[in-house]
């Protein structure tokens, strides 16, 4: 699947990026590296040590991120703009850059005496150290072990590079802080590379479908699209090619994903059968009418013409039956029915030819939590979510699917 320019330049939407920026003169170079982690859609956040406030003022990076930056732990008033432990809980990746000889050392130490030393320590995501200092610091012993203490409890190291020091009476050698493409690149390559969907080709529809009556009038259901945008976001988190195969929405795709928009059902087959065949996964998350009018008039129909109409309806293609067994991978439906008896999911699954479908109840349609049951003939049948978010939803549903796809041969 062709992963356009423009998606290829959001892979980082959705994910919190905390750069922890320690006293080095390369510390220059972290604003563009905060730029470019924003452009590439990442949410970016900045705690600074004391040192580095003297080479860059904290007003620059507040500004390029619209957030408050991190500085200290301790307030006169006691109450912290920024919370010491705020922003470890939130990022997905901290990023040190630069990560001067000293950071180096109390991570490796555990010491913890202001905002950045403790947030390393509380840090439950990967921590990427971008080293900067001269040739004697970055070759002192001392730094080296450090670094490879760090190395060994998982910490991850990009750079330094050799070359020029930032200071001019400095004579070139290794310590360098990698340019920050390079580092984006780094970024990339753990928070999406590594995911346990990278590389793996993902379809999903979405939103309800529209089957027009007359021009203006169509018959639709409430379906918001919630569901399949969270999964969307998922899977795109976890390093998929994402491609969303949308109805009217009441939410926007991510971006990052490529969109094929519809209206019917009929454009839907069209847009699955177009490009199911390339799929790992297929989720069938569409709220599709299953019946459209056997005729859409042109043009408007009139009350005075037509006092009491009827309308003939006829049924619309099944798209996950029609579609699932020219997936090479894992199709995915749901069944959403009245009641909590199984039954009818498990018939639905068997008779679409899917390989696990996701009951649910009827209430969950347009609401904001929801409960689901996975049913297969293989991996977690009959496991139950608990009640939780879409968002939550679509995380469980996707470590499913990745069980699938590891048993899958
Ligand atoms: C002009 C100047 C440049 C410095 N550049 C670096 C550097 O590139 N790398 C480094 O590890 N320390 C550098 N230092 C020393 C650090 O600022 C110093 O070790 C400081 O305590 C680091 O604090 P921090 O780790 O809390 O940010 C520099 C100091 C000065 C005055």
């Amino acid at each position: 699947m062709a992963v356009s320019k423009d998606q290829e330049m959001l892979r980082l939407h959705g994910r919190r990026v905390l750069i922890a920026a320690g006293g080095g003169i390369a510390v220059y170079k972290t604003v563009e590296l905060a730029r470019l982690l924003l452009k590439r859609g990442a949410e970016v956040r900045v705690m600074m040590t004391d040192a580095a406030t003297r080479f860059v003022h904290p007003t620059t990076f507040a500004a390029i991120t619209g957030r408050p930056v991190g500085l200290q732990m301790f307030h006169d008033d006691g109450s912290p703009e920024v919370g010491h432990l705020e922003l470890p809980h939130w990022a997905d990746l901290v990023l040190v850059a630069p990560a001067t000889a000293d950071l180096i050392a109390k991570a490796a130490c555990g010491i913890a005496d202001d905002l950045v030393t403790t947030g390393l320590l509380a840090a439950r995501c990967p921590v990427l150290f971008a080293p900067a200092m001269n040739p004697s610091m970055w070759e002192h012993p001392a730094t080296r072990t450090n670094l490879q203490t760090l190395r060994t409890r998982g910490a991850h190291v990009v750079g330094p590079e050799t070359g020029e020091m930032a200071h001019p009476d400095e004579l070139p050698g290794a310590g360098r802080m990698s340019e920050p493409s390079a580092i984006v690149e780094e970024v990339l390559r753990l928070l999406i590379s590594s995911g346990d969907l990278a590389g793996r080709r993902v379809l999903i529809t979405a939103g309800r479908t529209e089957e027009p009556i007359d021009s203006v009038r169509m018959l639709s259901n409430r379906s918001s699209g919630r569901m399949g945008v969270a999964l969307a976001e998922e899977a795109l988190k976890r390093g998929a090619e994402v491609v969303l195969v949308h109805g009217p929405m009441d939410v926007n795709p991510p971006a990052g994903v490529e969109t094929v928009r519809v209206r019917s059902a009929n454009d839907m087959l069209a847009a699955v059968q177009d490009r199911i065949d390339r799929m790992d996964v297929a989720i069938y998350a569409a709220a599709v009418s299953d019946y459209r009018p056997k005729q859409a008039l042109k043009g408007k129909m009139k009350r005075e013409n037509t006092p009491e109409p009827v309308l003939e309806l006829v049924a619309n293609p099944d798209i996950a039956a029609e579609t699932a067994s020219h997936c090479p991978g894992i199709t995915v439906g749901f069944a959403l029915e009245a009641g909590g008896d199984l039954a009818p999911a498990r018939v639905k699954r068997a008779r679409k030819g899917l390989d696990a479908i996701l009951f649910n109840q009827v209430d969950a349609i347009g609401a904001d939590t929801n409960r689901l049951t996975w049913i297969s003939d293989r991996e977690s049948e009959g496991e139950t979510s608990p009640s939780a978010s879409k968002r939550e939803l679509a995380g469980w549903v996707l470590d499913r699917v990745v069980n699938f796809l590891r048993a899958s041969p």
